[in-house]
């Protein structure tokens, strides 16, 4: 009853199709309540999409277009309560119509790499469309990530974004008609939790994420090379040329690799080669949620935990950034001025048997929940 109310509140105060250029300015300044409201934001695929505002009591707000499903700011305070985003965005569609590298976005069917876009389950081969060199990326040359999705706002205690997406079978190369769904709440505690479903009508490898690219300082005038990391694994799985796992586990102890402890990302970025861009193999998966990562800022005092179910995470510090596109902050985004942090199945594990598997079978249910938990320290 009281979300009903609250819901009504927000639609009250809704922007409706208005032109505004600048999405943030706005979700900082207008007197909201919590809740979640719905606009129209233009055109992707010659229909119409919606951006969607979830607020919580704090003054936390997400903005998520139905377009790929793509998170386009997350407002939070610094130790000075001034309000940013720590995600790269745009305060409209367009440039997302202009293939950013997945800025914010859902990826599948399969996040991240498959080598030669190729793989096989039992006796049947199957070919993938090819968009990253000889290798699959990201779900192919459309992944989830330019795709319009269903949405729908749920009636609950706190702001919730539902996302639906049938991927059709033979679409990029998969077979299976996938069903998927992806559930967005923005927690009391400051936290975008994600949940992912997905239920196949034939055997598929499923390997679903988000691409948020962060950035503490919320102003991509800065780099990230002074953000400290902190990574619960111990090994990490090494990749060729083309970024594909060898299939070795290795421990990072005396690397480059080592995130045990919190490191400024910058400390060693200069002696590995591209800069990172690898699947860390976390600690002790039993499947259930565990804290994984935790990345901080001291200028502004802000935090990111990432809490997740999967046994992977990819730490991709931005390699090929390179100033094509303007941020909410008015700049471009450079090189190594966001990172990712993407939960995930370990890349090209449909071609790794020694890999935890990414193999749905109908009957079954995807379920992963990924937590971006935010805050600050004064
Ligand atoms: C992922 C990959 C990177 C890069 C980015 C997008 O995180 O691991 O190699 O392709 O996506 O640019």
């Amino acid at each position: 009853m009281k979300w009903m109310k609250l819901f009504a509140a927000a639609g009250v105060l809704a922007i409706g199709g208005a032109a505004c250029n600048n999405d943030t300015k706005e979700a900082e300044t207008t007197q909201a309540s919590a809740g979640i409201t719905k606009k129209a934001w233009g055109e992707a695929n010659g229909q119409p999409v919606d951006l969607y505002t979830l607020r919580n009591a704090n003054g936390t707000v997400v903005t998520i277009t139905n377009y790929g499903g793509i998170v386009t700011s997350f407002l939070t305070k610094d130790k000075n309560d001034s309000i940013a985003s720590i995600v790269v965005g745009f305060d409209s569609i367009g440039p997302y119509l202009q293939s950013p590298p997945y800025f914010g976005a859902l990826i599948g069917r399969y996040g991240n790499r498959i080598g030669a876009g190729k793989f096989s389950i039992g006796d049947k081969n199957y070919t993938l469309a090819t968009n990253n060199g000889v290798n699959h990326l990201h779900g192919g040359v459309v992944g989830f990530d330019k795709v319009i999705w269903t949405a729908a706002p749920i009636t609950d205690s706190i702001p919730v974004l539902q996302l639906s997406y049938l991927s059709k079978d033979g679409e990029e190369g998969y077979p299976g008609n996938l069903q998927v769904t992806v559930t967005y709440s923005l927690t009391d505690e400051d936290g975008l939790k994600i949940q992912y479903e997905a239920t196949t009508d034939q055997p598929t490898p499923v390997n679903l994420t988000n691409h948020s690219y962060f950035n503490l300082t919320g102003d991509t005038k800065q780099t990230i090379l002074e953000h400290q990391l902190q990574l619960n694994a111990d090994a990490y799985t090494p990749v060729d040329k083309g970024l594909i796992p060898t299939g070795e586990i290795r421990a990072v102890a005396g690397t480059l690799f080592d995130f045990r402890n919190p490191t400024a990302i910058g400390s060693r970025i200069d002696s590995v080669e591209g800069g990172y861009d690898h699947n860390y193999v976390i600690n002790n998966v039993t499947g259930s949620l565990q804290k994984v990562a935790t990345l901080s800022e001291s200028t502004s005092g802000r935090f990111l935990e990432v809490w997740t179910t999967e046994p992977g995470i990819q730490f991709y510090s931005g390699n090929f950034l390179d100033g094509k596109f303007i941020n909410h902050s008015g700049t471009p985004v450079q090189l190594r001025t966001a990172l990712c942090l993407e939960t995930q199945h370990f890349p090209d594990s449909p071609n790794k048997k020694e890999f935890p598997s990414t193999i749905l079978e109908p009957g079954k249910k995807y379920r992963t929940e990924t937590i971006y938990k935010t805050g600050f320290i004064k």
